[in-house]
């Protein structure tokens, strides 16, 4: 029975969902929602403001200040409350509604920008935003996740060994690329250990991270505006681009069968299953990673409306569409008739 007393104490390291019912090919996912912070984001949160602690940078009056599209802040957001420290999340118009709600609620201040920059993206403007903060009063400490080396390590520490445990002949690993600590951690570790582990990195069509053309892209998690300074590609076996249409295709595929996960998890599952289907994969061991939940979509991917607007009408067949998301007008009932039970 695990008893906790600090909320990143606890994180469900032993969760995977084989896919082979749903997509007709095996495929672990190892599930990284079930923690506080609801995100593998908890993971390198922990690990750098720990590393941040040791090295004397976080004093009792610092204010911690980062750039994310949610989840690390919602994972720092909660640290901090744990520990005492103030934080300041500087996020964008993308990040979801719920996402803003849960770090104001574990008491963080939080700071909106809606410019975009010069590829598409809102990192630039962030990453200038947190700087002008730093060199404005000298008790913030920006833990900086795109260079922050504790980023990475979380993943060597945490993440690859906890895959490793379980599938000791693991062949493929698929992982999501947003600042890439969990790509690189993971690679690191299976390279390291001289393990015949493919990496294969998903990124969403839009990023640069990978040399990709920029493009609108609006799922959170996924995907840079820039190249990640922690990547390192020549870890990287292969690099897979998912269309954002793919991406939600692949979580309501997931949500149907009662599985409610976040959207980088469909992009990550999509892109996985396509490089499935295109290579012999009789007697082959894969897994995935899920980094988050579906909850903190419901007003995005999980909403009709939503997905109409940004993505036309063509993004589901209409087999994949819920009934209750193709009612567009009500049914006018009668007055004084009574639905029948
Ligand atoms: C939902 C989600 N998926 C994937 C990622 C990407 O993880 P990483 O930054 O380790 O590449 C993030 C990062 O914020 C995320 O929030």
């Amino acid at each position: 029975m695990p008893v906790i007393s600090a909320p990143h104490a606890f994180n469900e390291g032993r969760l995977f969902v084989d896919l082979q019912s749903i997509f007709g090919r095996s495929l672990y996912l190892k599930c990284e929602g079930f923690n506080f912070a609801g995100s593998i984001k908890l993971k390198a949160a922990a690990e750098m403001v720990e590393t941040a602690e040791r090295d004397g940078v976080l004093k009792p009056d610092s204010i911690l200040v980062e750039s994310s599209s949610g989840n690390l802040g919602v994972a720092l957001s909660m640290i901090a409350a744990s520990k005492g420290y103030r934080f300041l999340c500087v996020t964008d118009s993308r990040c979801n509604l719920s996402t803003r709600l849960l770090m104001e609620a574990l008491g963080s201040e939080v700071h909106i920008l809606s410019d975009l920059d010069a590829n598409g993206g809102f990192l630039g403007a962030r990453i200038d935003y947190v700087r002008g903060l730093c060199a404005s009063d000298e008790r913030y400490v920006w833990l900086s996740q795109y260079t922050n080396p504790g980023n990475w390590r979380a993943h060597y520490r945490k993440t690859a060994p906890e895959i490793a445990r379980e599938f000791p002949r693991l062949d493929v690993l698929f992982i999501g690329a947003g600042t890439t600590g969990t790509l690189m951690g993971c690679a690191r570790y299976f390279r390291e250990r001289h393990r015949p582990v493919q990496i294969i990195a998903v990124d969403s069509v839009g990023s640069v991270a990978f040399g990709g053309k920029p493009g609108r892209r609006m799922i959170p998690g996924l995907g840079m505006s820039m190249r990640p300074p922690l990547l390192d590609e020549s870890f990287v076996d292969e690099v897979i681009w998912v269309e954002e249409a793919d991406t939600i295709r692949a979580c309501h595929r997931l949500a149907r069968r009662g599985f409610l996960f976040g959207g980088s998890t469909g992009t990550v599952v999509s892109g996985a299953m396509d490089w499935l289907t295109r290579h012999d994969t009789r007697g082959l061991t894969a897994v995935a990673i899920a980094p988050d939940l579906g909850e903190r979509y419901l007003d995005t991917i999980y909403q009709a409306n939503w997905l109409q607007d940004l993505y036309g009408d063509h993004v589901f067949d209409a087999a994949e569409v819920p009934a209750a998301s193709r009612v567009i007008k009500p049914v006018p009932r009668a007055p004084g008739r009574r639905p029948k039970p």
